[in-house]
């Protein structure tokens, strides 16, 4: 199946959020989802609740196989952590011209076959954010429903166009609206300006603000578990209905 990486790099739009909830939504449609934490700050390996010494750092540091890293975690999806050493990756391969290849390489026809894999990836564009774009099949982009994510959403899209002209290929692209606050009349006019600018490239679904959606990390949950009849829980399960409909998961050939 597909390989996504969720970036912005505007932190805070909700990247984790949606690494974790769409995973654990796909979980509840029968894939195998895998969850690779590319943050430093493995935010995403605190809120599924796992506690590691080892973790992607190994893979990039140490070359350890990426198969051998993998968790199952109480939610039941699988997730590569990260750990503290992670930061360090950018200073250790940043003048390796192969390094930014280094996590495709790594991606085994066998992993790649366990089902979707969710890069939540960290605000830089550093080494580790180019290792998630060379990697992936497509990009998921969370824009928070506020005047500064959308300025940001538009250099994205030129530093995508950019790797794509230099790598000779096309990114399937998805922009999700997230943090959406009805009661905000800036968030409908983010919102409008998005779907004229980008079309269909923007997901039909939207995500609510939503309390239940920020305080399940605190519990090391999901929305599904900690909150099932919760707004935050019907978007991100119309999000995931979305994308396996309109064929994002599906691996371009
Ligand atoms: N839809 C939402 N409603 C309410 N809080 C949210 C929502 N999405 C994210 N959050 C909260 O906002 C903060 C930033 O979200 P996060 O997913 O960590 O963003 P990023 O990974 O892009 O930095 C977290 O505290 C998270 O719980
Ligand atoms: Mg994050």
């Amino acid at each position: 199946m597909g390989v996504t990486a969720i970036f912005n790099q505007k932190g805070g739009v909700g990247k984790t959020t949606t690494c974790l909830n769409l995973g654990a939504a796909w979980l509840r449609e029968g894939y195998r989802p895998l969850l690779v934490d590319m943050d430093p700050q493995a935010h995403l390996t605190l809120s599924s609740g796992v506690i590691s010494r080892s973790g992607l750092a190994a893979f990039f540091q140490r070359g350890t196989p990426l198969l051998e890293l993998i968790q199952r975690t109480r939610g039941g999806w699988n997730l590569i952590p990260a750990t503290p050493e992670l930061s360090k990756i950018d200073a250790l391969q940043g003048s390796n011209p192969k390094a930014a290849g280094l996590l495709s390489r790594g991606m085994t026809d066998e992993i790649r076959g366990k089902g979707p894999v969710l890069l939540d990836c960290c605000p830089t564009l550093g080494v580790l954010t180019l290792n998630a774009l060379l990697a992936a099949d497509g990009v998921l982009i969370p824009v928070a429903a506020d005047y500064l994510s959308m300025q940001g959403v538009q250099r994205l899209d030129t530093a995508l166009h950019v790797l794509e002209r230099r790598l000779h290929r096309t990114y399937r692209r998805c922009i999700v609206v997230t943090r959406f606050n009805s009661r905000r009349q800036l968030a409908y006019e983010v919102d409008r300006q998005l779907r004229e600018r980008y079309g269909e490239q923007v997901c039909r679904t939207r995500i609510g603000e939503n309390a239940a959606l920020a305080s399940s990390p605190s519990q090391q949950q999901d929305i599904f578990q900690y909150a099932p009849q919760s707004a935050g829980a019907s978007d991100y399960a119309a999000l995931a209905r979305e994308l396996k409909s309109s064929g994002f998961l599906e691996v371009d050939c």
